[in-house]
């Protein structure tokens, strides 16, 4: 049998989002930050701070608005243009809000359920997440969907979201009986990017959350700080740098490390590989250190340049809500109608 369901047939868009909450790292910057600068020049792009999915657990309302600004500096910082991609804050634009409410009541029990990141998150006791924290997928789904996106660069961390995005489009297409109106999202996680390691055990993925300093390189440390960093961090005992892809078999922190290598320097593991193998690692850390400044460096200082000047940032933030909501605000305006309220805009 064939499935002729039709198929969304709308333009492609990209949208991703961002948290107000820790330091960006190394691992938000290849796996998420540095992909969008890459997409905007051929794509039509949305980039979000999504303050909303920050509140899921306790935030300074005294620094939350300043945590914001951090991100979208990071943005502008990572070569995203304001002018070529819509960039804005989450709880600026009501279509978010309104959009995970319609999904609360499409979504099913059992696929959030399933999401491992809220196990992590909620950790022993769940009893106690916010039901914020337990929904966070549905609205990340809204997220996406307020934009008809079809296109999500983020981290591996985020495909199980993606997919429950997916189901959430499916099922409103076909319980509302309007086949194509959403499209299903594609992650692309691609990359060498994509799935960056604590610096302190090579099966963990570096993040905001790890207690660690050391686990994490900041975009706001120094370069001595990186350095320090890389130089302290976990290699292993099994010799020097393989020659080959089959020689990280087993060693996580080595694959981390020359993964780093590659995503910052745009050489392939192989390639990577063949200038270090055989070499050990006081040859090779010197080298990812100074790389990590020479690529990095610019990203802290232009990040600091641009907070220096809150307002400019407050400006700029102001006008891609205003894009970001004329984008959405018809398509949530044809949701109302689809569901039938009696108040369609
Ligand atoms: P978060 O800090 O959780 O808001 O993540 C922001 C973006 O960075 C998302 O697209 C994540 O998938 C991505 N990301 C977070 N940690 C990593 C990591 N260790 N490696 C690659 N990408 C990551
Ligand atoms: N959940 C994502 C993260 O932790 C952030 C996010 C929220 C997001 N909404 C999104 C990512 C929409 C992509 C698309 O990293």
């Amino acid at each position: 049998m064939t499935d002729d369901t039709p198929t969304y047939a709308g333009p492609e868009r990209v949208f991703s989002g961002v948290q107000p909450s820790g330091d960006l790292h190394l691992g938000n910057y290849l796996g998420a930050l540095k992909k969008f600068a890459d997409l905007q020049d051929d794509h039509d792009c949305v980039f979000c701070v999504v303050d909303l999915h920050a509140i899921t657990v306790p935030q300074d309302p005294k620094l939350l608005a300043q945590k914001t600004r951090e991100i979208a500096a990071a943005f502008y910082a990572a070569g995203v243009d304001p002018d070529k991609a819509v960039v804005y804050a989450q709880s600026a634009v009501p279509a978010h809000m309104e959009l995970a409410w319609y999904f609360n009541c499409v979504a099913r029990m059992g696929w959030v359920e399933r999401m491992t990141q809220f196990k992590d998150k909620a950790g022993k006791d769940s009893e106690r997440a916010s039901v914020g924290l337990f929904t966070y997928p549905v609205l990340q789904a809204a997220d996406i969907l307020a934009y008809k996106a079809t296109h999500v660069p983020v981290g591996e961390d985020q495909k199980q979201h993606l997919e429950l995005s997916r189901d959430i489009a499916e099922r409103f297409n076909r319980e509302f009986d309007v086949p194509g109106f959403f499209p299903l999202p594609e992650p692309l996680i691609k990359g060498p990017g994509a799935r960056i390691m604590s610096l302190k055990d090579g099966t963990k993925k570096m993040s905001k959350s790890d207690p660690a300093e050391t686990s994490r390189i900041n975009l706001i440390d120094d370069a001595d700080m990186i350095a320090k960093k890389i130089k302290k961090a976990k290699t292993d005992v099994l010799g020097d740098m393989p020659s080959d892809v089959d020689g990280l078999e087993g060693r996580p922190e080595v694959e981390n490390l020359v993964g780093i290598y590659s995503a910052l320097s745009g050489d392939s593991v192989d390639q990577v590989l063949a200038e270090f193998g055989g070499k050990g690692f006081g040859a090779f850390k010197p080298a990812l250190a100074e790389l990590a400044c020479e690529k990095l460096g610019p990203v802290t200082a232009k990040m600091r340049e641009l907070l220096a000047d809150p307002a400019e940032i407050d400006a700029r933030l102001a006008r891609g809500a205003e894009a970001a909501q004329e984008i959405s605000a018809p398509i949530i305006s044809e949701v109302r109608d689809i569901i039938g309220f009696w108040h369609k805009s």
